[in-house]
């Protein structure tokens, strides 16, 4: 990934990558994100598509040209396919990607990239029917497969699959995922349990270090791919057999944050410089016209300097986001 553009911050690092989230609505509820299913939170209407357009603006004309758009789940909000479609638009935008959790997918994947998304991160976190049902509260891993499969017929060449590891939920199944990769082109990345507000207990049950990934991986005679220039924070790993590739997302460990790439901008259009911890600062009052493009650039510009080096959640900072569908992990 090419990393140059004017965002930058005062540890080196720039930020080509923006993770923006249209939603906050989420039809599943995970048992690690929202195990009570979605509730609403606040009066605030989320950003509408022409203040979305204007964010973008705003920032790919600083340099961003890699935009992921998130949730909640995205793909439930009516004007999804258009909002994807007028973001492709956005000079500048070169990368048009987005996260679901696959539930429209197999109607849908035609559409989606008809619209210009190109990425698609679908999240699967069991292969066991019964157990993917008691992780997201869905019986619908057939669906989400099935999604997978149409999303490459639609053309997708970017197909990744993210897997929350989780003890005594679907760390059993590590050999399943390294056998599933096997014979499809997809990145599938083990990301590790991350503690919000909401999730302690849960998370105190269920969160399992990568190690036991990378251990698996090794074991098998996996190999640690080498680290592309401007790649974000998984760590690669490769196999001569194996068309797919695994990778590990590790928040917790030393260098986390040393490869940092991206920002994000919530539904309700407030940039939170880090995944974990602050609260986000709202552009909302620079979204209102097309002429406050130059301000908001200003703004964005000027909040880089509240970046910190860190998440600092190895020393004690619980980062506490209520919960990740607010942000899109
Ligand atoms: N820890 C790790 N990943 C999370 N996600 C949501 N909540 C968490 C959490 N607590 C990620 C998952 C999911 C995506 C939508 O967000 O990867 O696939
Ligand atoms: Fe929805 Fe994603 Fe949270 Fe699951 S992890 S409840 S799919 S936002």
């Amino acid at each position: 990934m090419n990393n140059e553009t004017a965002i930058a911050d005062g540890f080196g690092r720039t930020f080509p990558y923006l993770r923006l989230s249209v939603t906050d609505v989420c039809n599943f509820s995970c048992s690690y994100c929202l195990p009570d299913g979605y509730k609403k939170t606040g009066c605030a209407p989320f950003m509408t598509q022409a203040e979305i357009v204007r964010l973008v603006k705003a920032f790919a004309a600083l340099g961003t040209w890699k935009i992921r758009l998130t949730g909640g789940e995205p793909t439930v909000r009516k004007d999804f396919v258009e909002i994807a479609a007028a973001v492709n638009d956005v000079p500048g935008v070169r990368r048009l990607a987005f996260t679901s959790n696959g539930y429209k997918l197999p109607e849908r994947a035609q559409e989606y990239y008809d619209a210009g998304l190109r990425a698609i991160n679908i999240s699967v976190d069991s292969l066991r029917p019964d157990q993917f049902k008691h992780i997201t509260g869905h019986d619908r891993l057939h669906e989400v497969l099935d999604g997978v499969q149409a999303s490459f017929e639609a053309g997708f060449k970017s197909v990744k699959l993210n897997t929350v590891l989780l003890k005594g939920l679907n760390d059993a199944e590590l050999d399943q995922f390294i056998d599933f990769v096997e014979d499809k082109p997809v990145s599938l990345r083990f990301i590790e349990l991350m503690r919000t507000h909401d999730n302690q207990k849960y998370f105190e049950a269920h969160h399992l270090p990568g190690t036991a990934v990378t251990e698996k991986l090794l074991e098998r005679g996996w190999r640690v791919r080498p680290r592309a220039e401007g790649a974000g924070p998984a760590q690669e790993f490769e196999h001569p057999d194996s068309a797919g590739t695994i990778g590990l997302i590790a928040p917790y460990s030393k260098d986390f944050c040393k490869s940092c790439n991206r920002l994000r901008v919530s539904a309700k259009g407030a940039l939170h410089l880090c995944l974990f911890g602050e609260g986000g600062y709202s552009l909302r009052d620079y979204l209102q016209s097309d002429d406050q493009i130059e301000e908001l650039q200003e703004k964005i510009m000027s909040l880089m300097n509240f970046k910190r080096s860190a998440h600092f959640l190895h020393e004690g900072n619980s980062g506490v986001r209520d919960h990740l569908a607010s942000i899109g992990g």
